[in-house]
C-alpha cells in the first residue's frame, strides 16, 4: 500500500469471478462508462454494448461467470465515423487493417479506464477473450451492423469476498520495460521470467483449482497439476490454438472489413 489511491487501485486490481448478489445502479454504471470514454483516443472507433441479461450473453455465445450482474461487449466501430464522413460529403478511403489497428487501441484504452474506474467504486471485473470468434452470434443477438466488430467481453459487479483476493504475478519489470534499447533476453532472463510466473501461479493453486489445462493432442501429457503452470499453459496455447489461417480473418471479412 502507498498513500496514493490511484496507484493502490491499479496495483490491487485482479480479475473477479465470483460476485455478490447486488445490482450495479444505473448511476454507477453511467459513471464507469463515462470514465471509459474519457480515455485517450485515435478516432473513437469504439463502442460498448452492456446488458444485465446472462441469457442474452449465452445466446451470443459468450459464457459469463454465473453470479456477475452486468456484462459488456466492446467493439471496434467504423460505422459511426463513416456516417460522420458521409454527412460531410466524404467517402471513406482508409486502409481497413489500419482502422482495425486504431480501433483496437481505442477499445483497449477505454476498457482499462473503465476497469480502473469500476475498481475505484468498489466493483470488480473480468474479461472474456473469445468474443471475436463469436462475432456472428454476437451480431445476431445484439443487432450489430457490419463493420462493427467485437474485441472482448467483460463482466462487472461487486466482488464476493468468498473469492480469495489474489494478485497474479507479472514478469519482473526489468524483463519488459527497457531504458534506451530493447533487451534481447538471454536464456537466464527467460528462466527468470518463467520462474516468477510459474512459481507464483503454482503457489496460488491457479490451474489446479480451476482444473484447467490446454490438452496435448499429439503426445502424452506427463505434466501433473503440481508442475503445470503459466509458461506451459501459454506455450501450449500458442502452439496449437488459432493456427495460421484459422478463421479470424474470414470472420472479419464476413463482417464487412476489406482485408486482402
Ligand atoms: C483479452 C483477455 C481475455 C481474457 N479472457 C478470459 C476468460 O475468457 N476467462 C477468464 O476467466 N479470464 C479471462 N481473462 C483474464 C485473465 O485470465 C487475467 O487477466 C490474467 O490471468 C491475469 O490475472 P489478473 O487479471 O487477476 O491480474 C482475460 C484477459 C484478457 C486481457
Amino acid at each position: 500500500m502507498t498513500d496514493n489511491i490511484v496507484l493502490d487501485t491499479i496495483n490491487n486490481r485482479r480479475s473477479i469471478r465470483e460476485y455478490l448478489d447486488k445490482q450495479v445502479s444505473d448511476e454507477v454504471l453511467s459513471q464507469i462508462l463515462e470514465a471509459g470514454f474519457r480515455a485517450p483516443f485515435a478516432a473513437q472507433l469504439c463502442s460498448v454494448i452492456y446488458t444485465r441479461s446472462r441469457e442474452k450473453m449465452k445466446k451470443a455465445g459468450v459464457n459469463v461467470y454465473p453470479t456477475a450482474p452486468i456484462h459488456m461487449i466492446y467493439f471496434i466501430d467504423l460505422v459511426r465515423l463513416e456516417k460522420i464522413m458521409k454527412h460531410l460529403g466524404y467517402e471513406y478511403g482508409y486502409d481497413d487493417m489500419m482502422a482495425i489497428w486504431l480501433g483496437m487501441q481505442d477499445v483497449v484504452l477505454m476498457i482499462e479506464n473503465l476497469t480502473i474506474a469500476a475498481e475505484s467504486l468498489g466493483l470488480g471485473s473480468v474479461l472474456y477473450g473469445l468474443a471475436p470468434i463469436r462475432a456472428d452470434s454476437i451480431a445476431k443477438t445484439f443487432n450489430v451492423p457490419k463493420r462493427v466488430f467485437p474485441v472482448v467481453g467483460m463482466s462487472v459487479g461487486y466482488p464476493d469476498p468468498v473469492e480469495e483476493t489474489v494478485i497474479r504475478p507479472r514478469f519482473p519489470l526489468e524483463m519488459a520495460a527497457f531504458e534506451d534499447e530493447y533487451r534481447n533476453h538471454t536464456d537466464e532472463d527467460i528462466k527468470i521470467c518463467m520462474k516468477g510466473m510459474d512459481e507464483g501461479f503454482i503457489a496460488q493453486g491457479y490451474y489446479i483449482k480451476a482444473k484447467t489445462k490446454v490438452d496435448l493432442v499429439d503426445q502424452e501429457d506427463t505434466i501433473g497439476f503440481d508442475k503445470y503452470s503459466w509458461s506451459e499453459h501459454i506455450s501450449r496455447k500458442f502452439r496449437s490454438a488459432f493456427k495460421r489461417g484459422d478463421p479470424l480473418i474470414d470472420i472479419l471479412r464476413r463482417h464487412g472489413f476489406d482485408l486482402r
